[in-house]
């Protein structure tokens, strides 16, 4: 019997199941402990061999069931770690990775130009004062050119700038023309109370550049405008200037672009005439000067207002641009950087 509950015990395949026969064996309704209350009817002579001889079992069973403890613990132990062993030459999981929107990607690229050519980057407010949107870019209260932009008033006073061109007047009001001319390009959001379609968005891009100092002139902002067609399309694309008109320049101008479409040699996307109007631009208004503290008799330069939504629409032949807020991850991953 003692050999047989010994390999019982071997024979025990769990902890659960080792602790249930410990109780069987040594628990006070086990056989050693009966066998040890029965004593007090033996003849007392042979009440020291028999106890001696149930301790010797009892302990024995012990030493059983704990070394099978330890194996069993042994076991799951093992068994716990192969399971959570990792096999490190497994593929990973591919993580999906992002990139900037498109139109971040066309900011960046300009604003690598220029501060390669030494220009400072600003941004300024979306919610700006009437007085930096239009009155100080010579557009005061009643100026009929204010209906060339419809806008969102948050107040009398204070709207959702139409335009990056107020960063003209905040920089110049700063600029300390002791220490040099003044170089700078502003990116940013603007707002137009327009109704959105495939070629208007209420909100899109711009970023607004002007060069302020002694002796700038009208081809200094040609070479400009044509080293951002280069460097963002490539140097088969060229530049022509057309006159226009806003307040804040004179003479203004409107800058096209060869057409992507054709090449220039004229086809639907440019009405037959090989060119696309891109931006804005002209030599700064003296008021503007003036207004913002800067001695027009010295100082003077030239500013432009280029819209990044129109080139990338242009440059990947996007022609919708509400594709570019939608935020459709499916339109936006086309414009991964490895794709
Ligand atoms: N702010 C003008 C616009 O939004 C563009 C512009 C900027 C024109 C700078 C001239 C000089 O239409």
């Amino acid at each position: 019997i003692r050999q047989q509950r010994k390999q019982d015990i071997k024979d025990v395949g769990d902890l659960k199941n080792l602790d249930a026969l410990r109780v069987e064996l040594l628990g006070k309704k086990g056989p050693i402990t009966q066998a040890l209350r029965g004593m007090r009817d033996l003849p007392a002579d042979q009440r020291p061999k028999f106890g001696q001889f149930a301790n010797t079992v009892r302990d024995e069973l012990q030493g059983a069931i704990e070394a099978r403890r330890d194996e069993l613990k042994k076991d799951r132990l093992n068994k716990q770690l192969a399971n959570e062993k990792i096999d490190v030459t497994l593929p990973g999981k591919p993580v999906a990775q992002g990139q900037p929107h498109v139109i971040q990607q066309i900011i960046d690229q300009i604003e690598d130009l220029f501060i390669g050519m030494g220009y400072q980057v600003l941004t300024g407010p979306e919610v700006e004062e009437d007085k930096y949107n239009f009155e100080m870019m010579n557009l005061p209260k009643d100026h009929p050119a204010r209906d060339m932009q419809d806008t969102f008033y948050i107040t009398k006073d204070i709207l959702m700038r139409t335009q990056t061109s107020p960063m003209q007047a905040r920089t110049l009001e700063k600029h300390d023309f002791s220490k040099g001319p003044l170089k700078m390009i502003s990116p940013g959001v603007v707002y137009r109370r327009d109704t959105d379609d495939p070629t208007h968005s209420h909100q899109f891009h711009q970023v607004e550049g002007i060069v302020i100092d002694k002796h700038i002139t009208m081809a200094d902002l040609k070479g400009t405008l044509e080293l951002i067609a280069h460097e963002l399309f490539g140097n088969r694309f060229d530049i022509r200037l057309r006159p226009s008109y806003f307040p804040f320049t004179e003479p203004s101008v409107e800058a096209d672009i060869t057409c992507f479409n054709c090449g220039g040699k004229g086809c639907a996307v440019c009405k037959y005439t090989g060119w696309i109007e891109v931006l804005g631009a002209g030599m700064v208004h003296p008021n503007v000067l003036e207004m913002a503290g800067v001695d027009s008799e010295v100082y003077g330069g030239f500013a432009f207002g280029l819209g990044p939504d129109r080139f990338a629409m242009l440059k990947y032949g996007v022609d919708d641009i509400r594709n570019f807020y939608l935020n459709d991850v499916r339109f936006l991953t086309q414009f991964s950087k490895k794709g």
